[in-house]
């Protein structure tokens, strides 16, 4: 694989840790950005760590330096957070993918060439009425019930349409041709489990909150009821759904924003395969009824069809691999 350049914003999140350490792996030269510094352990993977707000005109400046071929923009305030704070989560969730919209522009017409844009969207943007309609409706296709009903995932499917307006229309009145410079991609990720950090600010927080509470014999109350059912998937392979469609030959892709999924337990099932791991966890449910209303709004399970046609998008873990060969082992090694 030839070594390139990549920029990754919120390489200190809960992704961009696997990203960083994935992306390194295979050689490439990684220019980080966050709000917050990286451990020396993850700073020491990176060719420039950029600490600061994706807001901040310097911080741009500061990637600008660098001949980038790829942007991995992860950077975001989750749905709870920006649910709490609807106009900071507008302006870190659209401004700030504006900011690196802008930056891929400019690099790519630098460069003559496309800077390629992976964007992680989510489940968010779809947003069925009734819970008697997720039902009936059961697995959604990229096109269906694109009515979010959070900040957070009306900002993402905005996203998602800035992300094809400047692949494909920028400044289409322009004399010259302005389009081309970028070749923006994105999955829309399940909720995502991690056996290495417990996650905060996500409306899916629940299965991961679940399991890392119980590895640390700690009981749990479920803030959604026990039937409650939306997509999930492993970690590795949220991050490997995003280079994969990064490598993807351009000639073989039908749209640029793509369902992906791996498994769709109920809460309740959940529940019972951690029991069956940690036979003295406590799981009790205590419904909390708006975080209940996003979650009823989000799709059963998704139509992920596309992906596994045009870029052979393939889960790795089912929901027993998931929990028996990475969640269990790591997760009981980092509590014990
Ligand atoms: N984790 C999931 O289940 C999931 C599901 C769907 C989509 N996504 C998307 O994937 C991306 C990464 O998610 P994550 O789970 O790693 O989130 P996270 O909250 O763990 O990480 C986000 C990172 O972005 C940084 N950040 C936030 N605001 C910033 C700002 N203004 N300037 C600079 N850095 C800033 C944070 O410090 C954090 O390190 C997000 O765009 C999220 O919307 C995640």
């Amino acid at each position: 694989m030839n070594k390139k350049t990549i920029l990754l914003t919120g390489a200190n999140g809960e992704i961009g840790h696997t990203l960083l350490e994935d992306l390194t792996n295979h050689g490439h030269s990684v220019i980080a950005i966050d709000l917050h510094p990286l451990s020396p352990e993850h700073e020491s993977l990176c060719e420039e760590v950029i600490v600061g707000n994706i807001l901040d005109e310097d911080v741009i400046r500061a990637a600008e330096k660098h001949d980038i071929h790829e942007i991995y923009h992860l950077a975001a305030l989750l749905s709870t957070s920006a649910e709490r704070n609807p106009e900071l989560g507008h302006r870190v969730n659209v401004e700030g993918t504006l900011n690196f919209l802008q930056l891929a522009y400019r690099l790519g017409k630098r460069m003559g060439e496309p800077v390629k844009f992976l964007f992680p969207s989510t489940i968010a943007v779809f947003g069925i009425a009734s819970l008697d309609d997720k039902m009936r409706i059961g697995k959604v296709s990229e096109e269906d019930c694109l009515m979010p009903m959070t900040m957070y995932g009306v900002n993402k499917l905005y996203n998602e349409h800035l992300g094809r307006y400047y692949s494909e229309l920028y400044k289409r009145l322009s004399p010259e041709t302005e389009t081309g410079f970028i070749d923006f991609r994105g999955v829309r990720f399940p909720g995502l489990i991690s056996a290495f950090t417990v996650p905060t600010g996500g409306t899916s927080d629940f299965a991961p909150e679940m399991i890392h509470s119980a590895a640390q014999h700690k009981p749990y109350t479920c803030f959604v009821r026990p039937d409650a059912q939306i997509p999930f998937m492993a970690m590795p392979d949220g991050v490997r759904a995003l280079v994969e469609l990064a490598a993807a030959p351009a000639e073989n892709l039908t749209r640029r924003i793509y369902n992906i999924g791996a498994f769709a337990p109920s809460a309740a099932e959940i529940a019972d395969i951690v029991r069956k791991a940690f036979p003295d966890t406590i799981i009790t449910f205590s419904p909390d009824e708006k975080r209940q209303g996003i979650i009823d709004s989000w799709p059963a399970d998704v139509d992920d069809s596309a992906a596994r046609n045009d870029w052979g998008w393939k889960p790795q873990y089912d929901l027993e691999r998931t929990f028996n060969e990475y969640l269990l082992p790591n997760i009981t090694k980092m509590y014990s």
